[in-house]
C-alpha cells in the first residue's frame, strides 16, 4: 500500500520525505486555504513546488463545477508538471470530464465519493484513482473501512484497473485497517503515518540497552 501525504504544508511534506516513506500527496481546495495560498497564479506555483519536493504523484483538484470549466482547469493543472493528477468531484460532470482526461492519458483521481455506485462509474468513466472519504462516513455513523473494502471487492470482481485511495483519513488505526481492506493508497495526515512507530516496548527496550550500554562503559 503506497502512503500519499494529504497536505498542502510543505514543511510536513519535507519531513515525510525526509521519513524515506512518502509516495506522493493530496491536496483539496481546503487544504490549500489552510496554508492560506490565495489566487490562481499562486496555487499553481504551490503545486509545482510540491511535485519539486516530492517523488510520486500529486493530486491538485479542480474548483469549476461544470464540464467545460473542468477540461480547461485540468488540462492547465495536468501541464503544469508531470507529477500531477487532475482531482474531479464525483458529479455528472465530473464523471464526464474523466472520462474526457483518460481518453487523452491524462490521470485523474475522483474525490468526495461515499457509496460502491459512485466507485463503479469512477471506474468506468477510467479514473485513475478513486478516492473513498473514509473518517467522513465514520463521521455521520457510517462504515468508512467497510466501503473501502467494498470497492476493493468490485474493482478486482471485475478487473477494474482504477486505485483505490482511501482518503479522510483521521488516525493510524484507520490506516491498519486500509492495509486490511485491500487499498492500493491510504492519503494521510502526518501525524496518523508517525503513529505508526509507536510502542512502548520499543521505547522501554530502547532506554534498557542504553542504561545497561552506559552501565559498562560509563
Ligand atoms: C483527500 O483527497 C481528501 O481531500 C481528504 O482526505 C479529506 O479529508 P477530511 O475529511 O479529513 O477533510
Amino acid at each position: 500500500m503506497k502512503f500519499f501525504l494529504d497536505t498542502a504544508n510543505l514543511a510536513q511534506i519535507r519531513e515525510a520525505c525526509e521519513m524515506g516513506v512518502l509516495d506522493g500527496v493530496t491536496t483539496n481546495p481546503s487544504l490549500m486555504a489552510k496554508e492560506n495560498i490565495r489566487g490562481e497564479e499562486a496555487c499553481r506555483r504551490h503545486y509545482v513546488e510540491i511535485c519539486n519536493l516530492v517523488k510520486g504523484d500529486v493530486s491538485a483538484e479542480v474548483i469549476a463545477t461544470d464540464f467545460d470549466g473542468m477540461v480547461r482547469e485540468g488540462t492547465e493543472l495536468a501541464a503544469l508538471h508531470p507529477q500531477i493528477v487532475v482531482k474531479l468531484p464525483c458529479t455528472a460532470e465530473g464523471i464526464r470530464a474523466v472520462k474526457y482526461f483518460a481518453q487523452r492519458s491524462v490521470r485523474t483521481n475522483c474525490t468526495l465519493v461515499f457509496s460502491v455506485g459512485q466507485a463503479l462509474l469512477a471506474a468506468k468513466a477510467g479514473a485513475t484513482y478513486v478516492s473513498p472519504f473514509v473518517g467522513r462516513l465514520d463521521d455521520i455513523s457510517e462504515d468508512g473501512i467497510g466501503l473501502v473494502a467494498h470497492i476493493v471487492r468490485v474493482y478486482r470482481t471485475y478487473g477494474f484497473r482504477t486505485q483505490v485511495l482511501a482518503a479522510s483519513i483521521r488516525h493510524t488505526h484507520h490506516i491498519i485497517q486500509c492495509l486490511d481492506a485491500g487499498a492500493d493508497v491510504a492519503t494521510c495526515p502526518l501525524s496518523a503515518i508517525k503513529g505508526l512507530l509507536k510502542h512502548p516496548l520499543t521505547d522501554s527496550g530502547l532506554a534498557q540497552f542504553l542504561a545497561d550500554h552506559a552501565r559498562v562503559n560509563g
